[in-house]
């Protein structure tokens, strides 16, 4: 990323409440879909992002959490709000990427919202079933096509941004293959792209805008920030992020 880009990144994606779609209450839904959990599971959560599902989980359990991400700024940003929610004795930050992990065979769950498309809906599956226990669950979000016809404008967008995004039946067909038995699904309501991830991050932009203003290359770089925003508003109804949660077989 090229230094204006990266400072910009930095200026809209700092201190924001979420990093992607995402709110409590799917959190919980999903998680109360896994049956038989041990009271206290121990947690792997991948791409936590500034930790806003981390600390749902931690509340909703009386588990131990590991919490990976690439970004110092965003495990600063969750150590904060651990602390704030007094679960920081169970959460446990990592710098890693999901790659790399080299966990062994100890986790009741993984999780990851948001985060998944980085290695690939299908790839990341099978990558963490290493990390779960014999009869494990995952719980992930993914953005997914949810009309066999979507606008011509979000299908170009899309084959740039994330070529490999599927159907909801063609994710669960990977979740298949990857050797799961899918559980259930639910697509997040609009409020949860807008609530406590667009709003914020649309409001940054603005304040940006000013900042820079006479800048038409930072200008520029905005307005790709919020492309994704325009979008979402005139396609909502043909694409969104559907929460996954399975078992592995
Ligand atoms: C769209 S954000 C979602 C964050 C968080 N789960 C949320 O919903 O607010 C994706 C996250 O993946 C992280 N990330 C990017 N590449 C990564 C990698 N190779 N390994 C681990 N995390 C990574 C980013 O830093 C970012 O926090």
């Amino acid at each position: 990323m090229g230094d204006l880009n990266s400072e910009l990144f930095w200026a809209v994606h700092r201190d924001l409440p979420r990093e992607g779609p995402g709110d409590t209450a799917a959190t919980l839904r999903a998680f109360r879909m896994m049956p038989d959990l041990p009271p206290d599971p121990t947690i792997l959560d991948v791409g936590c992002g500034p930790g806003a599902q981390t600390v749902t989980l931690a509340q909703a359990s009386r588990g131990r959490l590991i919490a990976v991400d690439t970004h110092r700024l965003f495990l600063d940003d969750l150590v904060r709000r651990t602390k704030w929610a007094g679960v920081s004795q169970r959460v446990h930050p990592a710098r890693m990427s999901m790659f790399n992990l080299g966990f062994s065979q100890g986790f009741d769950v993984v999780w990851s919202e948001g985060a998944i498309y980085i290695m690939g809906f299908e790839e990341g599956l099978r990558a963490w079933r290493a990390f779960l226990k014999p009869g494990g669950y995952a719980a992930v979000t993914e953005v997914s096509w949810l009309k066999p016809d979507p606008a011509p404008d979000a299908v170009a967008f899309w084959a740039e941004a994330y070529p490999k995004m599927a159907s909801v039946e063609g994710n669960l067909s990977r979740v298949r293959r990857a050797g799961y038995r899918p559980i259930g699904h639910f697509t997040l309501p609009q409020s949860a792209w807008w609530g406590v991830y667009f709003t914020p991050m649309l409001a940054r932009i603005a304040e940006l805008r000013d900042a820079y203003r006479g800048n038409p290359e930072a200008q520029a770089i905005l307005d790709e920030e919020a492309a994704e925003t325009d979008l979402y508003r005139q396609h909502a109804d043909d694409y969104g992020y559907v929460f996954y949660v399975m078992q592995m077989e």
